[in-house]
């Protein structure tokens, strides 16, 4: 397990379009498109330390699979220790040859630890289908997140109801 180095760069945007690839929200057209948008972003969130990103090898240095802490800009809230920062785990992403022998809970693991020792409070994420037990296993429980869908995002994505438009029953409008 080592930390990301701006060399690193290329690693981080192939797995961050492997991820998307996998998660069959867009298609691969789309997520190309998205690629140097993703290396600027990156580039730009790294240099300014907000990103930090952990690389696993496996024998040889192999890589196994990479993850990142994004450092997002947090609103003041009354409780002790208030930071201006908070961690949320994105980008996350193990080769397919290294899945399901611990890659991804060792790199989870790896920036609880680095959260920790900066003093953050809490960790968060979001996380895919194929993510969300390998966090639960580690001891994320779901939060009370929340989100209304202003346009239609994808095949599994609707839009969500308008504001005020009214609900179709079987009978006429409700
Ligand atoms: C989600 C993802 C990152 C998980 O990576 P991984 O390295 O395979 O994860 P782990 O090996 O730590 O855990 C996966 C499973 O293997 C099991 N496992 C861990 N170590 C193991 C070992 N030594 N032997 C056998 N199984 C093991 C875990 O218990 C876990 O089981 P579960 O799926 O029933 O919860 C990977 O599947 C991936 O890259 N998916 C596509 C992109 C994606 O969805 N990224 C997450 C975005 S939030």
């Amino acid at each position: 397990m080592r930390r990301a180095q701006a060399s690193d760069l290329e690693l981080l945007v192939r797995h961050r379009e492997s991820m998307w690839l996998d998660m069959h929200g867009y298609s691969a057209r789309q997520i190309r498109a998205a690629a140097a948008r993703s290396r600027a972003w990156i580039r730009r969130e790294f240099r300014s330390g907000r990103y930090i990103a952990f690389v696993a090898e496996g024998p040889g240095g192999r890589v196994a699979g990479s993850g990142a802490i994004w450092l997002r800009s947090s609103q003041p809230y009354p409780g002790p220790r208030p930071r201006p920062d908070a961690p949320y785990v994105m980008s996350m992403y193990t080769e397919r040859a290294s899945r399901r022998s611990g890659v991804a809970t060792r790199l989870v693991r790896e920036m609880i630890r680095w959260a920790r020792r900066k003093g953050y409070r809490r960790i968060t994420l979001h996380a895919s289908a194929q993510g969300a037990p390998v966090y639960r296993r580690i001891g994320f429980e779901d939060s009370n997140e929340m989100r209304f869908n202003l346009v239609r995002l994808g095949k599994d994505r609707p839009a969500s109801r308008a504001p005020g438009r009214p609900i179709r029953s079987g009978r006429g409008r409700a």
